[in-house]
């Protein structure tokens, strides 16, 4: 089975054969775009650390699920900025608050044609920034935060979210917002549990996008970068609690990760490309160290090869508009 029998590149030599033997490809379906609202923007505003990323204002948002519509994105996801902050994030429960109405919004804008998921966590709405509340200790409490995510649930449902994304990692949090959505109805309203969530320092620019008050870090509630097992038994326990679809977060420094859940996972799998890996990227091509669009196609065809069904991507209309016109 050695050479000269075997030749590998036989398979590598023309753009033909390389098309025809490709074992995984992108599709426009395969991109949920991450949008974040301003409330009170009228105009979008540019987030320095993610050239090319901004906070919408109302129409801007609308303007860009459109074009995820005409390209055929899969979905996008809303992350809300808001005007206010408070210890237990009031605004994300609150059905004026700016998320729920940007939910509202899209929703009328794309119809059935689209998918809106909605972020489900209180980091964006609190006054400290963590995805919490905290007791007098201090510490995050998990099963008051589970009430107000379950609060949340509801509000974004009756917005009209398709998908929730509950990215606290609150244990629990996938049952309480399933049992809460049941009981008030939304029985089709379905779940794309962040279940294998790390602490990671690639989320920095993410903390400009959403003008993020958190100081110190989320260590107590998102997994240890050192973990690997541990990212299966989330998965098991948010697929006992009813989750629909499970998430793999970061991408790039977890494909281990992302392979492992896909082999077992009998659900639909996608991953984050976050805010970091972005950055990263758009970085060193800015500095012409990289070829930027092979390395933005290549970074998320990798997160396709490891095993990700769906690769939430900053780069999903960019990305979207290449594949349109090939
Ligand atoms: C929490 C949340 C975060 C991101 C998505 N949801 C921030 C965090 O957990 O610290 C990060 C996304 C990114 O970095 O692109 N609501």
């Amino acid at each position: 089975m050695a050479f000269p029998q075997h030749r590998p590149r036989r398979l590598r030599r023309t753009p033909a054969m390389r098309r025809l033997v490709a074992e995984t490809s992108l599709e426009a379906r395969n991109l949920i775009l991450p949008a974040f609202i301003k409330e009170g923007a009228q105009e979008p505003i540019q987030i320095t650390s993610m050239p090319g990323v901004v906070q919408h204002s109302t129409d801007s948002l609308k303007a860009a699920a459109a074009e995820a519509v005409e390209l055929g994105l899969g979905a996008i996801m809303l992350f809300g900025v808001p005007e206010e902050h408070d210890a237990r994030g009031s605004a994300g429960a609150d059905p004026d608050g700016v998320l729920n109405k940007a939910i509202r919004d899209v929703k009328a804008e794309v119809g059935d044609e689209l998918i809106v998921m909605s972020d489900l966590c209180l980091d964006e709405f609190t006054d400290h920034g963590h995805c919490g509340v905290l007791n007098a200790a201090g510490e995050v409490d998990n099963d008051e935060t589970n009430d107000i995510y379950a609060a949340m649930a509801i509000a974004q449902a009756e917005a009209g979210a398709d998908v929730l994304g509950p990215s606290g990692m609150m244990d629990g949090q996938v049952g309480v917002i399933r049992a809460a959505l049941d009981t008030a109805g939304h029985h089709n309203v379905a779940v794309l549990a962040y279940a294998a969530k790390y602490a990671s320092a690639f989320y920095g620019p993410f903390r400009e996008a959403v003008d993020s008050q958190l100081k110190g870090d989320r260590r107590t509630y998102q997994m240890d970068a050192a973990n690997r097992r541990e990212a299966l038994l989330e998965v098991e326990l948010d697929l006992e609690e009813g989750a629909d679809m499970v998430m793999v977060k970061p991408a790039m420094s977890y494909l281990d990760i992302l392979a492992d859940v896909a082999a077992m996972s009998p659900v639909p799998v996608s991953a984050y490309q976050i805010s970091g890996e972005y950055a990263m990227i758009e970085a060193a091509a800015a500095n012409g160290w990289i070829n930027r669009e092979a390395a933005i196609e290549e970074s998320i065809l990798s997160i396709r090869r490891a095993g990700a069904d769906q690769v939430l991507t900053y780069w999903a209309v960019e990305v979207g508009r290449w594949l349109a016109n090939r």
